[in-house]
């Protein structure tokens, strides 16, 4: 077997781990399950699975131009966003040429360059925040994709509408900058940017948005790409023809509807989040305040040991031991009883 050193230089992902009878707050899925109008769409579309899927995800587009008030030529569906940064690697990284990210973020990017050959720089975070002055630093002429999550997946940070806005100012228009909205929803920060409002400006600007966190439906696989419709017809040279499936792209476009959902999702996560600094502040532990469905906590231990403690008391959790950090954890923000439920359980072990 003759191998290709890009691919030998994979890693493959580590899930979060799910045990039986455990809580799991491993993953940064929506605790209240999924959108109950994406349930029943889902219901009533089981008679058509011999069928094969729209291949263009034409009502789902439409759904989503409507409720973003803009064409549907502004979107492309992937199978999760997971495919679409495969989408965004094939279609602008030549072997050798290079990505540029933080060193403390979503490991996909890294991912995506590798599977096409690329290379991958990396910029520091401050305080478990992105430094975008950091990344204008890393940019080399070689540097075709720049991957920014917004809010950070682990550390719930983010940056403003003034810091974006400043950054892509610097970017030469032949870098694609795409920011990560995959916990978007749950932002509340005032100044958290509208970046949708940035795309006519900025050409080389994609955005990234997913239906696996607050509408619930990380199982079905379904996230989007929001850009030019100059990129979206590029980047759609790169797609499976079927590569989203029927029950996905009928779900999201309920899902779409289901404001009520939202509501309800926002509530529990803001909820949980203070319930959780309370129980953490107690404690003494240091964490990164969070705009997301997660919080990145200091446990003042060996995150993978704690990871053991946690999961013999019923409770999983993601150790950041894989982003090079010995001592601590990110807890995805649960229903009230779950949130109880780990915290006891982490009162337990420290
Ligand atoms: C920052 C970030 N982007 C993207 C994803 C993946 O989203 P999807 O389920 O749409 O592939 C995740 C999932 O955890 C994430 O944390």
């Amino acid at each position: 077997m003759q191998t290709k050193e890009n691919i030998q230089n994979i890693a493959p992902y580590q899930p979060g781990v799910l045990k039986a009878g455990a809580i799991k707050l491993a993953s940064n899925e929506n605790p209240l399950g999924a959108s109950p109008l994406a349930l029943a769409a889902v219901k009533a579309n089981l008679d058509k699975l011999q069928l094969y899927p729209d291949g263009g995800c034409v009502r789902l587009k439409d759904a989503l131009a409507e409720y973003y008030g803009l064409t549907p030529e502004y979107f492309l569906p992937g199978n999760g966003s997971d495919e679409i940064f495969h989408f965004i690697t094939a279609a602008f990284i030549r072997p050798a040429e290079r990505v540029l990210t933080a060193e403390v973020t979503f490991s996909e990017y890294t991912f995506a360059a590798k599977l096409f050959a690329g290379a991958v720089d990396y910029a520091p975070l401050q305080d478990g925040k992105y430094q975008l002055a950091e990344i204008l630093k890393k940019i080399t002429p070689q540097t075709r994709v720049i991957f920014l999550a917004n809010p950070n997946n682990p550390t719930g940070t983010y940056f403003s509408a003034t810091e974006l806005e400043s950054f892509l100012k610097e970017v030469s228009g032949d870098t694609m900058v795409v920011i990560d909205e995959a916990y978007a929803e749950y932002a509340a920060a005032a100044d958290y940017p509208d970046s949708l409002r940035l795309l006519k400006t900025f050409k080389n600007l994609l955005v990234t948005r997913t239906f696996s966190k607050i509408y619930g439906l990380a199982g079905l696989r379904v996230g989007y790409v929001i850009a030019n419709p100059e990129v979206i017809a590029y980047l759609n040279k790169t797609r499976e023809p079927f590569n989203v499936n029927t029950l996905a792209q009928t779900a999201a476009a309920a899902a779409l509807n289901d404001g009520d959902f939202v509501r309800r999702s926002r509530e529990n996560n803001a909820a949980g989040k203070k319930y959780l600094y309370a129980e953490f502040d107690k404690l003494g532990l240091k964490y990164y305040p969070t705009e997301a469905n997660f919080i990145f906590v200091y446990i003042g231990q060996d995150c993978a040991a704690a990871f053991q403690k946690l999961l013999e008391r019923g409770v999983t959790v993601r150790p950041m031991r894989s982003f090079g950090i010995r001592d601590a954890i990110r807890v995805t923000i649960g229903t009230p009883e779950q949130n109880q439920k780990f915290s006891a359980a982490l009162k337990e072990i420290l």
